[in-house]
């Protein structure tokens, strides 16, 4: 017993730092109309998580813009729409849509760009998607979003 105390102990003890570094992430994004992932998982520990939408591809923002937008999932849909309507000049998401938790700005090849997402806004069991709203994308370019332990 006292052996495994001793190994719970230092698991714990292993993975503290770990855990406190996880309040970040990157998701790129390429001339492929592709994320590199389909899901990201936030530590329930983070005040703030930061996504950084990286564009590894070489086209022009016209041509494969990305963004990176978080909703429920049950709003995507419409948020992406109003988002098409919005134009570019609104980076593809309506203004002021409260329904948006988080969105980055459109960006093209060889550009980033990093949010906050306020942990606080994230639900213990509501499902969040991010997805790109750049006309088009979005059937492709989403994922699944959600708070973790
Ligand atoms: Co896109």
């Amino acid at each position: 017993m006292k052996k495994l105390l001793a190994t719970l102990a230092f698991c714990a003890t292993a993975a503290a730092p770990a855990f406190a570094a996880d309040c970040a992430t990157t998701v790129e994004a390429n001339d492929m109309m592709q994320f590199n992932t389909k899901s990201i998982t936030v530590p329930k520990a983070c005040k703030s998580f930061s996504v950084t939408l990286k564009h590894v591809g070489k086209m022009p923002k016209t041509a494969m813009g990305h963004n990176l937008v978080v909703t429920t999932a049950a709003d995507m849909t419409a948020v992406n729409a109003d988002g098409m309507k919005a134009g570019a000049a609104s980076d593809f998401v309506k203004k002021d849509d409260a329904r948006v938790i988080a969105h980055t700005k459109v960006i093209g090849g060889g550009e980033s760009a990093t949010i906050e997402i306020p942990v606080a806004k994230i639900a213990t069991g509501t499902d969040y998607s991010f997805f790109c709203s750049f006309p088009g994308h979005a059937g492709i370019m989403k994922g699944s979003l959600k708070l973790g332990a």
